[in-house]
C-alpha cells in the first residue's frame, strides 16, 4: 500500500501531513490486543490513538497506529444515581449530548471537549469547574500482551489536574477499552466558572449550562475541522504560593487558582498574552488571537514550525516570569512518545 493509504492526518487535529507504516481500525477489544501483539512480534512500536486532539506528532510514525472504535453505552440505574459503561472508542461530545438528551445530566460542563471517552481518564479531562474524575465510577484495561482486562475504581486511577495513572505506572502496554460513569440522580449544578456565574442556581438547567459552555468554547476556541490545534498546548503551571506573590506584585490583575495543598495554579494563557505573542507566527504555525493558550496550524505548517513556536512561547514566558511551562500535548516521535519538554526547551 502507498504511504497515502497510512495517512495519518485525519487521526490528527493538527492536521499535519504524516503517516504511520500501518494503521488499525480496532473495534473490539481482541482485535485491539491483536494488533499490538502483531506489532510486538514485528519488533515494530505501536502507537494508540483515539481522534488524535491531544497529540503532536513530530514524524512520521515508524509502526503501527492502532486507532481505538469499541463502541457501546449502556446504562443502569440504582437509588441515588446512574451508572454509564461506555465504550472507549465513543465520542465524547456524542455521548455528553445523549446523556442530556436522556436526561441524564452531569457531564453539561465538559460539552465539546474533542477525542474519546477512553482517552477522557487519560489527562483527567476537565473544562468549566468538572472533571472526569469527578463523575468516574471505574476505567476498564486491557493489558495488551496477554488480553487480560481488569477494572480500576476512580481512586485507582490516581487523578489529578491534567494527570492520571495513565501516564505512569499504566502508560505502556495498557489500553483503555471502557469508561464506567457515575451520575447524581440529585443534580447539582456546576456555575462558578466564568460566564457560567451569570446562570442562577435555583432557575439553570443542563441544558442552559450546556449552551452556555458550547457559546464560550466557539467564541474562543478554534474549530479543529477549519483550524488544526490541539487545545490548550501547555498545562496551568503550578507554582509554590511565594513566587506567585512575588510574580502578582508586579501584576496585580493575574488570575491565581489557590491550590489545596498551598501551591497556586496561573493561567498559561493569561502568561503567554502578556508577553504580546497573540498572532505570533513561526513558518505556519501561529499563537490563536482570541486564546494565547492555542497553537494552532494556521497554513500548512510542520510539526518543526510547531515545536518552533512552542519553544519560542516557552522561552519568552520563562524569561519574564521565570515561568516554565510544560505541554500538556503529547508529542509524537517516529519510534513512540518523546518527553516533551525535552523536545521544546
Ligand atoms: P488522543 O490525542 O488520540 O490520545 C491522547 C493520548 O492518549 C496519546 O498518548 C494516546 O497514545 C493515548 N491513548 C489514546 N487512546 C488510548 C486508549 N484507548 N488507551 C490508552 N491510551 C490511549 N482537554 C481537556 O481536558 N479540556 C478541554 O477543555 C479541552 N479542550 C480541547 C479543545 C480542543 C479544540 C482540542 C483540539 C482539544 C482539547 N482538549 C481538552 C484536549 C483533548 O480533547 C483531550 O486530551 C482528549 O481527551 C483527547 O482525546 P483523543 O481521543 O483525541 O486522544
Ligand atoms: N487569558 C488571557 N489571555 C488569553 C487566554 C487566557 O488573559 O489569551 C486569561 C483569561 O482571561 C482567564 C484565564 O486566562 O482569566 C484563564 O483562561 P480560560 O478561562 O480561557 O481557561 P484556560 O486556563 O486558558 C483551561 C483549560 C482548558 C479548559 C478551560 C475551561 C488547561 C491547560 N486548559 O484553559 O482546557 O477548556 O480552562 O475550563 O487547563 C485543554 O486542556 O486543551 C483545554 C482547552
Amino acid at each position: 500500500m502507498s504511504s497515502q493509504q497510512h495517512s495519518l492526518q485525519p487521526f490528527n487535529t493538527f492536521n499535519l501531513d504524516v503517516s504511520a507504516q500501518n494503521i488499525v481500525i480496532a473495534t473490539t477489544a481482541e482485535a485491539l490486543s491483536a494488533a499490538w501483539q502483531e506489532s510486538q512480534r514485528q519488533q515494530r512500536p505501536a502507537l494508540l490513538i483515539g481522534e488524535g486532539s491531544n497529540i503532536l506528532f513530530l514524524k512520521d510514525f515508524n509502526g503501527t497506529a492502532i486507532v481505538n472504535r469499541i463502541k457501546g453505552i449502556t446504562v443502569k440505574e440504582s437509588a441515588e444515581a446512574w451508572h454509564l459503561h461506555v465504550g472507549a472508542g465513543e465520542n465524547w461530545h456524542q455521548l455528553v449530548q445523549y446523556t442530556l438528551e436522556n436526561a441524564l445530566p452531569g457531564l453539561e460542563n465538559m460539552a465539546m471537549i474533542p477525542g474519546c471517552t477512553g482517552s477522557a481518564p487519560i489527562q483527567n479531562i476537565g473544562a468549566y469547574g468538572v472533571e472526569l474524575k469527578n463523575v468516574c465510577e471505574y476505567v476498564d484495561i486491557l493489558h495488551l500482551s496477554d488480553g487480560q482486562v481488569s477494572r480500576l475504581s476512580a481512586q485507582d486511577c490516581q487523578f489529578g489536574y491534567r494527570d492520571s495513572i495513565f501516564k505512569h505506572q499504566y502508560q505502556c502496554g495498557y489500553a483503555i477499552i471502557a469508561v464506567g460513569l457515575i451520575l447524581q440522580k440529585q443534580w447539582s449544578p456546576v456555575i462558578t466558572y466564568g460566564d457560567l456565574s451569570r446562570l442562577s442556581s435555583a432557575t439553570v438547567t443542563p441544558q442552559q449550562i450546556f449552551d452556555s459552555v458550547c457559546a464560550m468554547r466557539s467564541s474562543k476556541l478554534p474549530n479543529p475541522a477549519e483550524t488544526g490545534n490541539a487545545g490548550s498546548f501547555f498545562k496551568n503551571p503550578v507554582i509554590a504560593a511565594e513566587q506567585a506573590a512575588a510574580i502578582a506584585a508586579d501584576w496585580p490583575d493575574m488570575p491565581r487558582y489557590p491550590q489545596a495543598d498551598g501551591s497556586v495554579k496561573l493561567a498559561a494563557g493569561w502568561l503567554i498574552d502578556r508577553c504580546d505573542l497573540k498572532g505570533y507566527t513561526v513558518g505556519g504555525a501561529a499563537v490563536h488571537q482570541h486564546q494565547a493558550l492555542v497553537l494552532i496550524n494556521k497554513d500548512r505548517a510542520t510539526s518543526d514550525d510547531i515545536v518552533a513556536l512552542a519553544h519560542e512561547v516557552r522561552q519568552r514566558v520563562g524569561q519574564k516570569f521565570n515561568v516554565w511551562l510544560e505541554p500538556e500535548v503529547r508529542f509524537i516521535g517516529a519510534e513512540g512518545e518523546q518527553d516533551a519538554v525535552g523536545v521544546i526547551a
